[in-house]
């Protein structure tokens, strides 16, 4: 067994939900390297892989995953070049936020409430504030499932309504950026106004996953669990948030608690307004 690699490891501490079982097998990859000797050990075994990154995002179940976790979250670096902007998957998106105003960078501001990271920014095409992670990416360097490096363009990335092409391309190490020169201080302000926003609105405090379904077309997730009269309602451990309805705030409970409670909130939802609830989290079982 590779050094790198650890068996059965609890994986609710890596996600901000702080809920699901272990990993049979999980790597905390550093370097492209690492990456690679993951993939590659998942080749040899026939294993899934799930590559995590802040573990925003995601709900594992109590039975946990019965294959590779390749973590991402210190995989880290950030070069820029004039505008332009390499990050490594690893990159906290606030904190890329903050970084690039300092530097007189637009475009990463509306992230700074995202509890993500590049990886898992590029590949849900995180968005906020009417901008998404499609408007300032040139293209993604990723590891494809032999082990190989391999440039896709932005256009080659099926970027959508927060989702993409990546899970089944490989995973992400390394993404590029077109930015734009800006006042450092009129950065800072737009940063300070998408929080206050997010403050105001989103239990940012509280065990979440972020969003937990998409908006339908033309209609809010979080106006519609909120007119069913959900806020509050729990099942076991776990409820929907009576800030904003379209997140569950984990009071400890478990995965399943928050399963159930994702198949009651689309059951209401679609009695009272006709309307089928997309789940925006990836659940992983
Ligand atoms: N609303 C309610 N009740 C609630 C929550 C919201 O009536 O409990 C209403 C609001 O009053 C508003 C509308 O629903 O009129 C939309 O609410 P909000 O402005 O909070 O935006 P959202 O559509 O719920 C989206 C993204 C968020 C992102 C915010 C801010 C999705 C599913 N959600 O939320 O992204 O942070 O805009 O730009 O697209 C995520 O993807 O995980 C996420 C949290």
């Amino acid at each position: 067994m590779p050094t790198l690699i650890r068996e059965n490891v609890p994986l609710a501490p890596y996600t901000t939900f702080r809920l699901g079982g272990p990993a049979r097998y999980f790597i905390n990859a550093r370097t492209v390297e690492d990456v690679v000797e993951g993939v590659k050990f998942a080749l040899d075994r026939n294993l899934r892989i799930l590559p995590l990154g802040a573990g925003s995002d995601v709900l594992i179940s109590d039975s946990g995953f019965d294959g590779l976790v390749i973590r991402l979250a210190n995989l880290r670096g950030v070069k820029v070049r004039g505008d332009r902007a390499y990050l490594m998957a690893g990159e906290p998106l606030p904190r890329i936020a903050r970084e690039m105003a300092e530097r007189g960078l637009s475009g990463f501001e509306y992230v700074v409430g995202v509890p993500g990271t590049v990886g898992g920014g590029v590949a849900k095409n995180a968005g906020a504030h009417g901008r998404e992670i499609r408007d300032i990416l040139v293209e993604a360097y990723v590891v494809d499932g032999e082990g190989n490096v391999r440039t896709y363009r932005r256009d080659e990335l099926g970027l959508a309504y927060r989702s993409s092409l990546l899970p089944e391309l490989g995973i992400l190490v390394e993404a590029l950026f077109k930015l734009e020169e800006d006042d450092p201080a009129a950065i800072r302000d737009r940063i300070e106004e998408f929080l206050t926003y997010r403050e105001r609105s989103q239990p940012w405090t509280e065990r979440t996953a972020g969003c937990m379904f998409k908006n339908p077309p033309g209609e809010y997730a979080g106006r519609l669990i909120d007119l069913a009269g959900l806020k509050g309602f729990r099942v076991g451990g776990v409820k929907v948030s009576e800030k904003h309805a379209n997140f569950f705030v984990n009071e400890g409970g478990t995965a399943d608690d928050a399963i159930r409670l994702i198949e009651y909130v689309r059951d209401r939802v679609r009695r009272a307004f006709g309307i089928e609830l997309e789940v925006e989290i990836e659940i992983v079982r």
